[in-house]
């Protein structure tokens, strides 16, 4: 796994070179503090918590009704998703395994290639993926979606087989891309006339930028055959805090006609149990205007680092893509082994990133570079940068 082995090679670097001040463009992680609207909801919902009057217990397992109302109306406001289809959750990682245990092994499954790990490593433990084939660096089963600059990140559906499940992410991680609604009509066409399901992760849609659609519900004909996780990881800080949500459709079918709604809501009250009120009443104050003015107002900052590396890579002469609606950037070294790259990065500045090849052999050849951080960190980076220039 890339994350054990990036780490793995922070410390020995830290060994190596105990003085060197390590900066870290690799993680997916939020490092500003949540806005003091949304952190101040909490506390005082904890407060309420240790009075007779304010205490409550187990909550609805489909989560808080004012909350699902707010992320119905905020979220998906024109598309017709009510608030009984919006499930709340601990956040969007945990909502893929337990669709993954909804779907079962006997299903075959697509992804993005490159794309977020959870989807391929949670159809190894479902027991979807078969073995893996070291010398393509795939899993048998798993069909693997080539996403890369040639076909404008989106994959060629006319050479892609069916299957019953198609993972998508949107904005991409690592890529950055944000499919444009011709792309996703052409993806919803797709699953129509293949019978399949996409699984839509939206964890992303807040940074878009241009006129991307933010949901697959914006799309005619996806409420048949989609279903999307979000979360509140990247929007308001909440990595931590545990928040997220997923939308299963009334009009989403089995091929029986059996509505999958009520199976996702019977492996909610099951394997689930509802999200922490106190992270719900975070997520309400997030949603409210203030706090979504506040939670924006981080966006904006991690997209500024975006911007702030997106150049910096781009002067060093390199071929760079994402960083505009999502706060990665997808950094093309042609014909370099990504490992070779994080190496190189690591012993000539001391800055952490992540190899491409840890999300799909799609990604090899190319650094995912990471705009969560601090700015004056953000700018000390691209300083040491500098020295990567030939
Ligand atoms: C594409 C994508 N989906 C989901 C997640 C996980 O989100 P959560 O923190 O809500 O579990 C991440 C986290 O990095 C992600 O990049």
């Amino acid at each position: 796994m890339a994350s054990k082995q990036i780490t793995d090679r922070a410390v020995n670097h830290v060994w190596k070179y105990p003085d060197a001040k390590l900066i870290s463009l690799g993680i997916g992680d939020t490092t500003e503090p949540i806005p003091h609207v949304i952190a101040s909801s909490m506390i005082d919902y904890v407060q309420a918590l240790s009075t007779p009057e304010g205490y409550r217990g187990y909550g609805a397992e489909q989560g808080n009704k004012e909350l699902r109302k707010a992320i119905a109306q905020k979220f998906y406001k024109d598309t017709g998703i009510t608030d009984t289809e919006v499930f709340v959750s601990d956040g969007a990682q945990c909502d893929i395994s337990r669709l993954q245990l909804l779907l079962g092994s006997n299903v075959t499954t697509a992804v993005q290639d490159p794309s977020f790990p959870a989807y391929t490593d949670s159809s190894v433990i479902i027991g979807q993926a078969g073995d893996f084939d070291d010398r393509n660096q795939k899993y048998r089963n798993i069909e693997y979606m080539s996403c890369g600059p040639q076909t404008h990140f989106f994959p060629d559906l006319s050479i892609t087989p069916r299957t019953d499940i198609i993972f998508f992410c949107s904005p991409n991680n690592p890529t950055g891309h944000a499919a444009s609604r011709v792309q996703l009509q052409q993806l919803v066409e797709f699953a129509h006339k293949n019978g399949s399901i996409i699984v839509y992760d939206s964890a992303y849609a807040v940074y878009i930028t241009d006129d991307s659609p933010r949901s697959i519900f914006e799309i005619p004909g996806a409420k048949e055959v989609a279903i999307e996780i979000s979360s509140f990881s990247k929007f308001a800080g909440f990595t931590g805090v545990r928040l997220g949500w997923t939308v299963v459709p009334k009009e989403l079918r089995l091929s029986n006609g059996f509505p999958i709604i009520n199976d996702f809501n019977r492996i909610v009250c099951t394997c689930f149990n509802g999200a922490s009120r106190i992270s719900q009443a975070g997520g309400l104050a997030s949603l409210s205007s203030d706090g979504f003015k506040a939670a924006r107002s981080r966006i904006d900052y991690y997209m500024a680092n975006a911007k702030i590396l997106l150049d910096a890579f781009a002067s060093l002469g390199l071929k760079v893509y994402g960083g505009t609606n999502a706060p990665y950037v997808w950094v093309h070294f042609p014909g370099l082994s990504s490992w070779d790259v994080f190496n190189m990065i690591l012993e000539k500045t001391h800055i952490i990133t992540v190899p491409g090849s840890g999300f799909g052999p799609g990604g090899e050849e190319y650094m995912r570079i990471s705009a969560f951080g601090n700015r004056k960190t953000i700018v000390e980076a691209t300083r040491r940068l500098e020295s990567l220039l030939p």
